[in-house]
C-alpha cells in the first residue's frame, strides 16, 4: 500500500489575483456602511470570498484559449454549435436554448408553463427558482425526504425526493395542475446534498404514473454524479459521464446555470425534448435574451462553457473538488462547529441555529454568524435561512426549516492554506459565540429580500 494519500489540487497557478488584507476595524466600518448585509460589501474588502460558487471559479488555460475562438456572429455562430454539442454530449435533449444564466432559463420556462393554480414540486427549490414560480402566481413545493431537513443526521442522499409526498401532492392538486416535476442536483438549498440515481428513477416512476414530465435543475450535476459514484454501490463501476447520461435519460428537460458545473463565469441553458414547448420558450427567449444561437451570451462565453463541460466530468478534478470541500467540513467539525453532515459537493453549511441557540430564528442566527465570520476574519459566507426564505408570499414571516450559513467554495480558486485560515476564523467565532446578538431588518424589498435588505444589530 502506498503511504502517499494527499489529494493535491490537480492544477498549478499561472495567473494570480492579489487578496487585500484588512483589519477588524476596517471590516466593522464596511459592515456598518453595508447595513450588515454581506451582499452590499465591496468584494475588495473581503479576504476569502465564499459567498457563492456561482461564476466565481477559475477558468483553465484551455478555456481562456477558447475565448479567442469565440465567433460573434449574430446568427448561426460555430461557437453555438460547439456549445450545443458539448451540452448534448452529456444531456442529449432535443432542444438546447442558451441563456445568460440559470434564472433566465427559469424565467422563460415558468412564464410559459406557470401561472395561478399551477404547482411545481421539487426536492428543494433554489431561491430564484421559487421566486420565478411565485412571480407567475404558481406554488413552489419543497418535498425533500425528512432526513434532508435534519442538519446533524448522516444519510448518503439527503437531497432525495420524498416519493410518497410527491405522489400525494400530485393527487391533492390534480395532475393537470402540475406542469412538470423538478429535481435539483445537488440540492443546494438543502445543504448541497446529492440525489441518488435510485431516487431519480423513483421520481421518474411517479411522473410516469401521472403522465408528467420530469426536469432537472442541473446546476451541480457533475458533483452529484461523483457523489452517486462514491455513495451508491450499484453505480461504483460507472464513469461520471455514464451517470450523467443516465440522469439525463430519466428526464424530459433541464434548466442549468453554467456558472456552476459549466466551469464558466456566466451562462446557462434551458433544454427540452418537447417541440411545442421549445417553440414557445424560444419566442420568449427572443423577446428577453436574444437570438436562439446566442441567447444573451457572447460567442466567447459559449466557447468557455463548451470547454468547461469537457473538463468538469474529469475524475481527478471531481475527486479533488469533493474531497477539498469535505476537508473544510471535517476541520470545522473537529473544531466543534456544527455543520450539515455529510458535507455536500460545493459548500459547507454551518448549522447557525444549532451553534447560536440563544438567538431565536426570527432574530436571524444565520445572519449573525455570517456577519461575525466577516468581522473576525474577512470571510464572506451566505445566510441560507430565515432571511432568505422567511418572508411568505402572503406577507407573513415564518422561521425557515433551517438557519444555515453556507461557505461555498469557488471552483479551482482557493488553496488548502486559505481553507485552513477559514477553519481558524470559524473556530475563533465559536469561542466568542455567546457574545453574538441577533439582528432586525430595517428595510426590505417584497421579493428575494436577502440580496438588498438592511439590518441593525439588536
Ligand atoms: N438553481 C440552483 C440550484 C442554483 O444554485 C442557482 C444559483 C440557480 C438555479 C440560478 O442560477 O445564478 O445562474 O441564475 N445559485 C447561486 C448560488 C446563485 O449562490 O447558489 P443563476
Amino acid at each position: 500500500m502506498s503511504r502517499i494519500h494527499t489529494i493535491i489540487e490537480p492544477f498549478r497557478i499561472k495567473s494570480v489575483e492579489p487578496i487585500r488584507m484588512s483589519t477588524a476595524e476596517e471590516r466593522e466600518r464596511a459592515l456598518a456602511a453595508s447595513g450588515y448585509n454581506l451582499f452590499a460589501l465591496h468584494s475588495q474588502d473581503v479576504m476569502i470570498d465564499l459567498l457563492t460558487d456561482s461564476g466565481t471559479g477559475a477558468m483553465s488555460a484551455e478555456q481562456w484559449a477558447s475565448l479567442q475562438r469565440g465567433d460573434e456572429s449574430y446568427a448561426g455562430s460555430p461557437s453555438f454549435y460547439r456549445f450545443e454539442s458539448a451540452v448534448r454530449a452529456l444531456f442529449p435533449f432535443k432542444h438546447v436554448i442558451p441563456t445568460h444564466q440559470g434564472r433566465a432559463a427559469e424565467k422563460i420556462l415558468f412564464s410559459v408553463i406557470g401561472g395561478p393554480g399551477k404547482v411545481f414540486p421539487n426536492n428543494t427549490h433554489f431561491d430564484t427558482t421559487r421566486a420565478n414560480i411565485e412571480h407567475t402566481g404558481a406554488i413552489a413545493k419543497d418535498l425533500v425526504i425528512a432526513e434532508g431537513r435534519v442538519p446533524s443526521l448522516e444519510h448518503p442522499f439527503k437531497g432525495n425526493m420524498d416519493l410518497e409526498a410527491l405522489d400525494a401532492t400530485i393527487r391533492e392538486h390534480g395532475k393537470e395542475n402540475v406542469p412538470v416535476v423538478f429535481v435539483t442536483v445537488t440540492n443546494n438549498s438543502g445543504g448541497g446534498q446529492p440525489v441518488s440515481l435510485e431516487n431519480l428513477r423513483g421520481v421518474r416512476a411517479v411522473c410516469d404514473r401521472h403522465g408528467l414530465p420530469l426536469f432537472l435543475d442541473g446546476c451541480r450535476f457533475a458533483e452529484n454524479a461523483w457523489l452517486v459514484r462514491e455513495r451508491e454501490a450499484a453505480c461504483a463501476h460507472l464513469s461520471v459521464r455514464e451517470i450523467v447520461l443516465e440522469m439525463a435519460r430519466l428526464c424530459d428537460g433541464m434548466t442549468m446555470s453554467a456558472k456552476k458545473d459549466g466551469l464558466a463565469n456566466i451562462g446557462g441553458w434551458l433544454a427540452v425534448n418537447d417541440d411545442e414547448l421549445a417553440r414557445k420558450c424560444r419566442n420568449v427567449l427572443i423577446l428577453t435574451e436574444g437570438f436562439p444561437t446566442y441567447g444573451g451570451l457572447a460567442g466567447r462565453d459559449l466557447e468557455a462553457i463548451a470547454q468547461g463541460l469537457a473538463e468538469v466530468v474529469d475524475h481527478d478534478y471531481l475527486r479533488y473538488r469533493v474531497r477539498s470541500t469535505a476537508y473544510l467540513g471535517d476541520a470545522l467539525r473537529a473544531a466543534g462547529v456544527p455543520i450539515v453532515v455529510p458535507t455536500g459537493g460545493h459548500a459547507v453549511y454551518i448549522d447557525a441555529r444549532g451553534m447560536l441557540p440563544h438567538i431565536p430564528p426570527l432574530e436571524y442566527p444565520g445572519q449573525s454568524l455570517a456577519v461575525a465570520l466577516y468581522r473576525e476574519g474577512g470571510v464572506r459566507g451566505c445566510e441560507i435561512g430565515t432571511v432568505m426564505f422567511g418572508r411568505q408570499p402572503d406577507g407573513a414571516e415564518r422561521p425557515a426549516a433551517m438557519d444555515l450559513v453556507r461557505l461555498a467554495i469557488p471552483r479551482r480558486t482557493y488553496t488548502q492554506s486559505h481553507v485552513d485560515y477559514v477553519t481558524e476564523v470559524a473556530q475563533h467565532v465559536a469561542h466568542i459565540k455567546k457574545g453574538l446578538r441577533g439582528y432586525r431588518i430595517v428595510a426590505e424589498p417584497p421579493q428575494l429580500r436577502h440580496f438588498t435588505a438592511r439590518f441593525e444589530p439588536l
